[in-house]
């Protein structure tokens, strides 16, 4: 989606956007300094500690990490897509989005809306019409109403019956591929991608058919069938029955967060609403925000078997950085072999909700995860235990939550709160000032081994704070040069020359669907001085300078050594020779 609309139409309209206005619109602000306060609108807090600076056009919160443009503030704030919030700014300003005219499907969102309507009323009928269908959901415990609720359907047993009718033009097969409906032959002939299956509608916030899963009634593989990945739908995103809970509920309290489409429908059937389930993907940070803003209490149920251990703990690291006072998130694991669905249908709803009543907590679960990897009875294996809990604990947001979960953790290994403390506080607070600490588990680290933020981190934070710093620097200098993020860098320094009028919030743009966009943001937020005296460029200048000479030496070692094993050829030879 992101190549649609033209990169450089968004670094000009971010660039340009009033972000105190359009935040000013929606929260109340405040000026302080060159900034403006106020509190967050994405978590609760008494104290402003979100922070918005029209120099940057980028806003941040202290407290809970949020951050972005003008773009990802609309996003997040009016639960925009990208494109809406692109529209919505654009429109503001009075200018026209252009598009791309050689991706035409850009231009059809609302056709593509409307063609996945009308599928799915055509699937609705299919299912009226086909007694084995229905017969199959019946026989799975599914009345009328439910399945009328989440719009279940059902897809014929046949090729071509969506390419059909709704095919009848190139234009119209062109949609239904973009719309991932159709796949298309190598000898140019297209087919329905669903056949003979129940059809489960996936919709957006606003009760849209985004996509749709397919689950087959017999052994049929695979079991369930999912839509492609579209403009319209991306699966890390997407809560299965998020709609729906949100139709059935004034006030939602909790959620529970569940593994299958079958799971949420079967739940809903028994009058348990407020269950969602992730897309056959593990839960995504994506998925906590867009729940934690409706809720404060979110349990996770998973299968008791491995698998569901796997996956019980890759959703607890993912929770971490969103866990604070006040919010309860549990892990609850059915019987092996059980899920959501076959355990109400058996026991009924009263059972399932004990079942959730009964779930650990998350800090219990955390301990006793990780006691079950050590020997809790000999003094190495308590010291283990702390070391295994330190990067755990330094993704838990700084306040009561943290501090309860270090008192238990102290109770297991048998010390003081104050002196494990000490020994996890080798790794402070994620604070605003320590962005890398809470970085993503994959892409680049860009702090230093020591912890000390690398000059590679210096360099990528001042060039985000003051993207014309970088006009006459020579990447030349870093090209042999290999540091973690150093590439990162180097492509910013290559896009900053190349867009001299580049915001800070217009890289952050360009990044944003790129695995290191959000680390970027939290290093974006990290304050520079701006006093006279300071000078960006030739900062920069000197990061590239040291690391240029950290480069040499090591080529020289490298060579030195190399030569110690077995001999240079003449190349290297005048390389080293030069080098000295
Ligand atoms: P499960 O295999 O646990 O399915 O997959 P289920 O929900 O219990 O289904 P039933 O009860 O047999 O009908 C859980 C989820 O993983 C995804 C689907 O989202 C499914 O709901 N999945 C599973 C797929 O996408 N494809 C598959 O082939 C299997
Ligand atoms: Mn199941």
């Amino acid at each position: 989606m992101a190549g649609l609309i033209p990169q450089d139409f968004i670094d000009d309209l971010v660039a340009r956007a009033d972000i105190v206005e359009v935040i000013g619109r929606r929260v109340q602000l405040k000026k302080a300094g060159r900034e403006f306060k106020a509190c967050c609108p994405f978590h609760d807090e008494k104290t402003p500690s979100f922070t918005v600076s029209p120099a940057k056009g980028f806003y941040h919160c202290f407290g809970c990490g949020a951050h972005g443009t003008a773009i990802g503030f609309l996003m997040e704030f009016d639960h925009m897509s990208f494109v809406e919030a692109i529209e919505s700014l654009a429109n503001s300003m009075g200018v026209e989005v252009p598009r791309d005219e050689s991706d035409r499907p850009a231009r059809r969102y609302d056709e593509l809306f409307d063609l996945m309507s009308r599928v799915e009323r055509f699937w609705q009928q299919g299912l009226r019409e086909n007694p084995a269908a229905v017969d199959y959901l019946k026989q799975r415990g599914i009345d009328g109403s439910t399945a009328k609720r989440f719009g279940l359907g059902y897809a014929a047993d046949a090729w071509s019956t969506v390419l059909d009718k709704f095919g009848t033009s190139q234009e119209a097969i062109d949609r239904l591929l973009a719309a991932g409906l159709v796949i298309r032959k190598d000898n140019g002939g297209h087919y329905d991608r669903f056949r003979d299956r129940i059809m489960f509608p996936i919709r957006d916030v606003r009760g849209r058919c985004i996509a749709f899963g397919g689950r087959t009634m017999g052994d049929g593989e695979p079991k369930y069938l999912n839509s492609p990945e579209t403009v319209l739908f991306h699966k890390g995103r997407e809560l299965y029955g998020l709609y729906e809970a949100r139709q059935a509920l004034r006030q939602i309290d909790r959620f529970v967060v569940v593994e299958g489409y079958m799971d949420v429908v079967a739940l809903a059937r028994h009058g348990i609403d407020f269950s969602v389930a992730t897309l056959g993907t593990a839960t995504t940070a994506d998925h906590l925000n867009r729940l934690f803003r409706l809720t404060e209490n979110i349990d996770f149920c998973f299968d008791g078997d491995r698998a569901g251990k796997q996956a019980a703990w890759r959703a607890l690291e993912t929770a971490l950085p969103h866990i604070r006072e006040g919010r309860q998130v549990r892990f609850v694991f059915l019987p092996d072999g059980q899920d959501p669905d076959s355990y109400v249908n058996a026991h009924g709803a009263d059972a399932f909700i004990g079942a959730l009543d009964d779930g650990v907590a998350l800090s219990d679960y955390l301990i006793a995860a990780l006691a079950q990897q050590v020997d809790l009875d000999t003094v190495d294996g308590r010291a283990r235990l702390a070391e295994l809990a330190r990067p755990l604990v330094a993704r838990i947001p700084q306040g009561v939550y943290r501090e309860l979960l270090i008192e238990s953790l102290a109770q297991t290994v048998g010390l003081t709160s104050s002196k494990l403390e000490k020994m996890l506080g080798r790794t402070q607070a994620p604070g605003h000032d320590q962005p890398a600490r809470r970085r993503p588990r994959r892409g680049p680290s860009l702090s230093g081994s020591a912890g000390r933020p690398s000059v590679v981190r210096r360099a990528i934070t001042l060039l985000l704070n003051h993207p014309e710093a970088a006009a006459s620097l020579d990447v030349e200098k870093i090209a042999g040069v290999s540091r973690p993020g150093i590439d990162l860098l180097r492509d910013l320094i290559e896009t900053t020359q190349q867009e001299p009028n580049i915001t800070t919030a217009g890289l952050l743009e360009r990044w944003r669907h790129d695995e290191q966009g959000r680390h970027l943001g939290k290093l974006a937020a990290v304050e520079v001085p701006a006093d006279e005296e300071f000078d960006p460029a030739a900062e920069l200048a000197d990061c590239l300078a040291q690391l240029a000479l950290a480069g040499r030496r090591e080529r020289i070692d490298f060579l030195i050594e190399k030569q110690r094993v077995k001999a240079l050829d003449e190349s290297e030879m005048a390389e080293l020779r030069q080098l000295r």
